[in-house]
C-alpha cells in the first residue's frame, strides 16, 4: 500500500516536472544508480516534510484557498478571510461553491436514505482558538494537537470544510467498510466513500495516516476541492496533504 502510494507519487512528480527536468532525467537514465538518486531526490523534494508543530506561512491562497496546505506547521496569515461566505443549514457558513456542492450532495444522500447535516462549517481563528483551548483543558495538549488545529491552521478557516453530523450531537464516526452496513453511521460512511468525490468532497484525515496528514483519523471531516480535483485526488491514492503539496 505504502509502496504503491510512493510509486504513484513518483509518477505524479515526474509528470508534473517532466518539462523542467527533461535534461536531468535523460542524463540520469544513463545509469540506474543516478536515476535512482534523481528519483529519490525528486520524491523527497515533492513530498511534504515530516509533520511538526510550528507556524510557517502556507502558500497557494488564490482561488479562495482551495489548494492551500494547512497542517500542524503551515498556517494562514493573520486576518485571512475566505471569500463569498454564505449561510448554510444549521447556522453555519461555507464559501458559495462549497455550499451549493454540499446542498447537492446532502439531497442525493437523502434520496438514498442517508441523512447528513453540517455539525461545523467555517470557523474563525477566534472560534478555533476556543475549541483548541477547551480540548487542551479536557484532554491535554497532546490529544488536542492530534484532533484540533491551532488557530490559523484549520481547514475550517477556509470555509471549504465541514464536520458531518448524523443527528444532534452525533458526528459521523464510522470508517467505511465492505459488506452490508448495519448502522446509520456505517451507511453514511459507506455512502460518502462511494459518492462524495462526485460532488467535489474528499476526506482530509483517513485512519492510520497521521504521519502524513499530521492529525488523527476524523471520519467526519471533509474538504471541498471541486469535482475535477476530487476525482484526480481519488485516483492518486495520496493523502490530501500530499496531493495538494504537489500543486504548490
Ligand atoms: N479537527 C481538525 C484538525 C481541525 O480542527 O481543523
Ligand atoms: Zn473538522
Amino acid at each position: 500500500m505504502v509502496l504503491h502510494a510512493r510509486l504513484r507519487l513518483m509518477t505524479a512528480v515526474l509528470v508534473a516536472l517532466s518539462v523542467q527536468i527533461g535534461a536531468e532525467v535523460s542524463y540520469a537514465s544513463q545509469t540506474s544508480d543516478s536515476m535512482q538518486f534523481t528519483l529519490g531526490r525528486l520524491f523527497r523534494a515533492s513530498a511534504p516534510p515530516p509533520c511538526k508543530v510550528g507556524d510557517a506561512p502556507t502558500k497557494m491562497l488564490g482561488a479562495g484557498g482551495k489548494y492551500a496546505v494547512l497542517d500542524t506547521n503551515l498556517r494562514l496569515p493573520n486576518g485571512w478571510q475566505p471569500p463569498n461566505l454564505i449561510k448554510v443549514p444549521g447556522g453555519h457558513q461555507l464559501q458559495r461553491d462549497a455550499a451549493s456542492a454540499w446542498r447537492r450532495m446532502a439531497l442525493a444522500a437523502a434520496d438514498a436514505g442517508v441523512k447528513l447535516h453540517i455539525a461545523s462549517g467555517y470557523r474563525s481563528a477566534t472560534h478555533q482558538q476556543t475549541l483548541f483551548n477547551r480540548n487542551v483543558k479536557q484532554h491535554g495538549r497532546a490529544h488536542a494537537l492530534k484532533y484540533l488545529a491551532r488557530p490559523g491552521h484549520s481547514e475550517h478557516q477556509l470555509g471549504l470544510t465541514v464536520d458531518i453530523g448524523l443527528s444532534q450531537g452525533a458526528l459521523l464516526r464510522a470508517e467505511p467498510r465492505a459488506g452490508t452496513a448495519s448502522t446509520k453511521s456505517q451507511r453514511a460512511a459507506n455512502w460518502m466513500r462511494d459518492h462524495a468525490a462526485s460532488f467535489g468532497w474528499v476526506r482530509s484525515y483517513p485512519k492510520g495516516m497521521q504521519s502524513k496528514t499530521c492529525y488523527g483519523d476524523e471520519p467526519w471531516h471533509w474538504r471541498y476541492v471541486g469535482v475535477e480535483e476530487a476525482r484526480a485526488f481519488m485516483a492518486s491514492n495520496l493523502t490530501l496533504r500530499e496531493y495538494l503539496w504537489l500543486k504548490r
